[in-house]
């Protein structure tokens, strides 16, 4: 199917979008976005989506009105024919008459794009325990994602399709979901912190453990805490929550079949997704 996307609020197929050469986006990764995921054409927690890319571009300093992202976003989803999937969408900084790197003044410059996709059914995940090399403001979703991609990629080379990511021992998410494990019948998940991008499956997770009055900690967490752990998780939209079945180079008692684990993908799906 033809790919629907929207640059600077115009809509048309993505082959048709032309960007400039001097955008910041391409010259300086100076940008931030989001994935919000649809199901039967309506959007799963846009508003929290809409509040996470707000915190983005203040952090950045990217003036850029969060109403035309929500129209723009809103318009693109309209205007596709996908009834499941995700809307890409970022923001730059805007286009530079010359390169450099103060920035100035200027106008932003938003782009997006429609994905069909269902995450449903998706295998246990092959995981590798990587250290955590990205900058120290993990908390804004920046497209500046090489550390991310440079350790995945290692990873993908080793037959896996997840990181585990450590800062100096303590365990801070995944390349691009965060996590969750159990250990001593508790669900556990790293706090956050600038090192970690707060989820918004995430919260959707911690709602359902809590609704659930399951035995639930966040803290702290060190690689040796995942030698204790009986199953862990990843969750992200794109993944919704699925469990991991090896870490390849960590030695551990998980199992991907966990109850807990069955009972909030079954309260996810059913929230989210029926
Ligand atoms: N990534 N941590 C990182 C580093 C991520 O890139 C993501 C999501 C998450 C999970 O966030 P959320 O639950 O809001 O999707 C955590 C998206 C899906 C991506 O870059 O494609």
């Amino acid at each position: 199917m033809p790919k629907l996307a929207s640059y600077n609020g115009k809509v048309d197929l993505i082959e048709n979008i032309k960007v400039s050469p001097m955008s910041r986006a391409f010259l300086f990764s100076d940008s931030v976005y989001e994935v919000i995921s649809f199901y039967k054409n309506e959007f799963i927690d846009f508003e929290t989506h809409l509040d996470r890319l707000k915190h983005s571009l203040n952090e950045t300093q990217i003036s850029c009105s969060i109403e035309d992202c929500k129209t723009e976003i809103e318009k693109l989803l309209s205007e596709s024919k996908s009834e499941d999937g995700y809307i890409y969408f970022q923001v730059s900084r805007g286009v530079d008459s010359k390169r450099s790197h103060f920035f100035e003044e200027s106008d932003c410059e938003r782009f997006g794009f429609v994905e069909e996709f269902s995450f449903f059914n998706q295998s246990p995940l092959r995981v590798m325990l990587v250290d955590d090399i990205r900058w120290q403001r993990c908390d804004i979703k920046s497209t500046s994602l090489l550390g991310n991609v440079l350790q995945m990629n290692d990873a993908k080379s080793m037959g896996c399709n997840e990181i585990l990511m450590h800062k100096n021992g303590e365990l801070t998410e995944g390349g691009a979901s965060n996590i969750f494990f159990v250990k001593d019948k508790t669900i556990h998940t790293p706090e956050l912190s600038s090192n970690i991008l707060p989820g918004i499956t995430r919260q959707q997770v911690i709602k359902i453990i809590k609704d659930k009055k399951l035995d639930f900690q966040e803290g702290s967490y060190s690689i040796n805490d995942l030698n204790e752990a009986s199953s862990i998780w990843f969750t992200s939209t794109t993944k919704g929550i699925v469990g991991v079945e090896e870490i390849v180079n960590l030695e551990t008692k998980i199992n991907p079949e966990c109850e807990l684990l069955e009972i909030c993908k079954d309260a996810f799906v059913k929230k989210y997704f029926s």
